[in-house]
């Protein structure tokens, strides 16, 4: 992509812009583009975090269609918002890290004033404990690190440790969850009050098991164990609870550990719990963590995986029958988690599969049924978890793939759910619908993610060592003074670490499909995924299919300029519109990957085949350049077709001898009549090509040439005088229209009358607006086939067609794009002319093509009365001749 593409505001706020087209190809991801598509992704950042803090702040979540702020209510059925909305401003917390990831240092340091400054955990709020962790002690804990350490390059010189102090008083103040008999917490804690009677004693496993960073990382940071040791003692309680399929289900009891659920699998209720297996061994060394991990892992890959690797099925943990055929949209973050534990080639399946999803829908449905090859449960609610697998993926195989998946998943976020005051839900893939809410994670997570992918050089994946992104997104890191000595770490039996399952690790097995070149992304064509084809055909079967919803959008004008309703009229091959502001448009990408294509006008099918060709004038307002013009020069059009005016069937023999039909695109002389709107008309082309220098058609023709013109097209060659004057002589010679080959090969051009160099026809300038036949200009290369055919089978059968109602005039080396891509049927010409519908015409059909010219003569006659009379003057002077 060229910088030019760049202005992405204007581009999605238009959703549509201009760009000089050297057409055809496309590249894969330049770094000029992996940079715009980063700082889009900041912009759109800013977009959520900026309206969260007019219209919500101090309220913990922004109503993004409402524009205002939400916060807890009353209702404790209405778990879905009390579980993490404390009245703490969540979003504000939860997002504190991504700024400095994000590398804005000074919106970094607001954050941080206004959370240690407003932020109070004294709170009647009956919050989730799992959630509160995640979201609120994760992103205070990362904050605090990435403010402290100098070597993360965003430390705040006064900050003095004010957010460790109220993680320890969140940790605190969650801490009577963990008074049960198993270790394992009360799903739910009232921040004021503690444990309240009548809680439910049910709590799922990723619940209980998806603490040990937040708590671990909080004893290191203030040497206070308890925490760690809570956490800790929970996640092996879970663990102690594992079937002999080393299957864990979804939920169990506080108070005796029985299973309540015992579907087991990687979505809902268990994710995080294999997460932080692998990641607190990753964060804090120790052996405990990876064993039960690996164990974990290979229960996973034996009893859930499904045979080809693409499925992970929800089964019974102690039967290992199938329990559902949906999976949870949350389990797309699995891949990321086969990154980090080496098994790049099952996460690259399971990504291409959620992917594949997310193309159907542009978006995830929150279950995904492979029975109904349908949505279970339709909503999204903005979450990242694909987008985190699609950044590890990335990070593990450089495979711009993974790249062109991030853009995809920019755009479709653009579309479907940015609004005026932020992002919102979908509540329906399906139909688009939106709901009311952008949850923290769709700042903390979803667009940090995004972010990350894109900006190669961030420090949180140059940088090796212990760090970690929580499961809600937070950075973590510890010193290594923080960590255990070797003697603690080690296993307390001494033994060899068990083996790794059979199909791990496979880092150093992974050969990239792709010629993937890290310094370089710059690829001739869309790439695919890194997957064998029959892999990737049968996930699309699995899917059913990857019809996407198409991106609808209308165009607005940015230039306040009032347009009126835009006129479409159906045209010869396709459409001609006379401007796009205001239109309707639904675009789809092209499947060879070169580009979008327009599906839908204002409500109007356009099919694969047609062209919609729209004059500059009328998308002016779309290159302002208050907006920085995307205006270029470029290279001339490359094929004989940007200039049409009629289309030419002719009916020509070929080496056997079998006629076939071939169309011919002709352009129209700016001079001269055109046909009636659907007007077809049967005739034959004459070429005179022979000794007599009659080829170019510039001087009166023979009696015998008459004869043989008369009501016919004739055929001549350019050059020798102007093409008024051949249409003259033409038109004198009983011709119905005259078509001129031009001689530079591929091209054609509006004629003008005076348009050969050098040449001026005495009194032409007079008999042009005269002339009732039209004319036409064929390239070079189609007129060397009609030449050919004529010298061998004399005049060609043809059939002229008109172009309807609207003409188009000259294609421009303009092109419209869309999402940076071009727009493949969307030609822009330099003028669209009315045509003469309403016209009354009288008169034989050939007869009736007076449009421009007075339409006097009759052919053959008349013309030295027209030279001598002047266009004033020839209704009177010629009435005589007139039929
Ligand atoms: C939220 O917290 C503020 C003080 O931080 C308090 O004034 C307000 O009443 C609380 N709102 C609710 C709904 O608890
Ligand atoms: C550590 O934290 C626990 C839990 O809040 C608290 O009860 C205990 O007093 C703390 N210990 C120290 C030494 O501060
Ligand atoms: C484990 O190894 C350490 C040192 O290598 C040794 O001191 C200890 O006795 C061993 N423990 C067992 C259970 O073998
Ligand atoms: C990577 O790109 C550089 C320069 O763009 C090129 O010289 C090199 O051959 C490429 N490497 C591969 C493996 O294609
Ligand atoms: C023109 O010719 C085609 C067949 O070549 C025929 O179907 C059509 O009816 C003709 N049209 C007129 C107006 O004669």
């Amino acid at each position: 992509m060229r910088a030019a593409c760049g202005v992405w505001v204007a581009w999605f706020s238009v959703l549509l812009f201009v760009l000089l087209g050297d057409h055809a190809s496309v590249k894969g991801m330049t770094v000029e583009r992996r940079l715009e598509l980063r700082n889009k992704v900041k912009e759109m950042f800013d977009h959520g975090y900026q309206n969260y803090l007019r219209h919500a702040y101090p309220l913990d979540e922004l109503n993004p269609l409402a524009c205002n702020g939400r916060t807890k209510d009353d209702n404790p059925g209405n778990w879905n918002v009390n579980d993490v909305l404390g009245n703490f401003s969540l979003t504000l917390v939860d997002s504190l890290d991504a700024h400095a990831i994000m590398r804005d240092q000074p919106e970094f340091e607001k954050a941080v004033r206004l959370v240690i400054d407003h932020v109070h955990f004294e709170q009647d709020s009956r919050v989730q404990v799992f959630e509160v962790t995640i979201r609120v002690l994760g992103a205070l804990l990362s904050a605090h690190i990435l403010a402290t350490e100098e070597k993360w390059g965003s430390r705040i010189a006064w900050y003095n440790g004010e957010l460790l102090l109220l993680a320890q008083e969140l940790a605190d103040r969650l801490m009577p969850a963990f008074n049960t008999p198993t270790g394992m917490p009360w799903p739910r804690v009232n921040l004021k009050y503690g444990v309240l009677s009548h809680e439910t004693e049910v709590t799922c496993s990723a619940g209980a098991g998806t603490l040990i960073l937040e708590f671990g990382v909080l004893t290191r940071l203030t040497g206070n164990a308890t925490y760690e040791d809570a956490a800790k003692k929970a996640l092996l309680r879970v663990w102690a609870q594992r079937s002999p399929l080393d299957l864990v289900g979804n939920s169990l009891s506080v108070k005796d550990a029985k299973w309540y659920n015992t579907v087991a699998g990687i979505g809902a209720g268990i994710d995080s719990f294999y997460e932080y297996l692998l990641k607190a061994y990753i964060l804090f060394g120790e052996y405990v963590y990876l064993d039960i991990f690996d164990a974990a892992y290979r229960g996973l890959m034996n009893a859930v995986k499904d045979e080809r690797g693409l499925i992970y099925r929800n089964v019974d943990m102690f039967s290992g029958a199938l329990a559902a055929t949906w999976v949870d949209s949350l389990a797309a973050f699995f891949p990321g988690l086969q990154v980090l534990a080496g098994d790049i080639e099952n996460a690259i399946k399971l990504h291409q599969v959620y992917y594949t999803i997310w193309r159907r829908y542009r978006s995830l449905p929150e279950r995904f049924d492979f029975q109904t090859r349908a949505p279970a449960i339709a909503i999204y609610p903005l979450r990242p978890e694909l987008i985190e697998s699609t950044y590890m993926l990335y990070q593990a195989t450089k495979d711009p793939y993974y790249l062109e998946v991030g853009e995809q998943i920019v755009m479709d976020l653009e579309e479907s759910t940015r609004v005026q005051c932020g992002f919102a839900a979908l509540a329906d893939v399906v139909k688009g619908e939106l709901d009311d809410r952008m949850e923290s994670f769709f700042l903390s997570e979803t667009l940090k993610y995004l972010y990350l992918l894109f900006d190669e050089d961030n420090f949180v994946h140059v940088n090796d060592g212990n760090h970690v992104f929580t499961t809600e997104g937070h950075f973590l890191s510890l010193s290594y003074d923080l960590l255990k000595h070797e003697s603690d770490t080690r296993r307390p039996d001494n033994s060899t670490r068990p083996p790794r399952p059979s199909s791990q690790p496979m880092c150093d097995r992974y050969m990239p499909i792709h010629n993937s070149n890290a310094t370089s992304y710059y690829l001739p064509v869309e790439h695919s995924p890194p997957l064998p084809q029959d892999e990737i055909i049968f996930i699309k079967h699995l899917i059913g299919g990857t019809q996407m919803r198409p991106f609808e959008f209308k165009v607005e004008p940015h230039d306040g300029s009032v347009y009126q309703s835009a006129r479409i009229v159906k045209s010869a091959d396709g459409f001609i519109a006379d401007h796009f502001a205001g239109v309707q448009f639904q675009v789809e990408r092209d499947p060879t990957g070169a580009g979008y294509r327009v599906t839908k006008m204002n409500g109007k099918d356009v099919q694969p085949t047609d062209i919609i060709k729209v004059p500059q004038k009328g998308i002016s307002f779309l290159t302002s350049p208050a907006k920085g013009d995307p205006l270029q020069p470029s290279r001339s059009p490359d094929n004989g077709l940007s200039h049409q005016g009629a289309r030419l069937e002719a009916y020509l023999h070929d080496d056997n001898g079998e006629i076939l039909q071939r169309d011919f695109m002709l352009a129209i002389a700016q001079f001269g009549p055109q046909m009636l709107p659907s007007e077809v008309i049967n005739t034959s082309l004459v070429v005179l090509d022979d000794e007599r220098d009659v080829e170019y058609g510039c001087h009166p023709f023979s009696p015998e040439d008459h004869r043989l013109i008369q009501g016919r097209l004739l055929f001549v060659r350019r050059g020798g005088c102007l093409f008024a004057e051949k249409a003259i002589w033409a038109e004198l010679a009983g011709a119905i229209g005259v078509v001129v080959m031009n001689h530079v090969e591929p091209f054609i051009f509006p004629m003008a009358s005076g348009a050969e160099q050098g040449l001026d026809g005495p009194g032409l300038s007079n008999g042009v607006d005269t002339i009732s036949i039209p004319a036409y200009m064929v390239s070079g290369r189609d007129g060397a086939l009609l030449v050919r055919e004529a010298s061998k089978h004399g005049p060609v059968k043809v059939q002229l067609r008109a172009l309807d109602g609207i003409e188009a005039l000259g294609a421009v080396d303009l092109q419209i794009q869309f999402a940076g891509r071009p727009v493949l049927n969307v030609m822009v010409v330099q003028e669209v002319r009315e045509g003469h519908t309403s016209r009354e015409m009288k008169g034989p059909p050939w007869r009736r093509w007076g449009t421009r010219g007075s339409g006097l003569l009759d052919p053959g006659s008349g013309f030295g009365c027209l030279m001598g009379c002047g266009i004033a003057a020839t209704q009177t002077c010629c009435s005589d001749v007139r039929l």
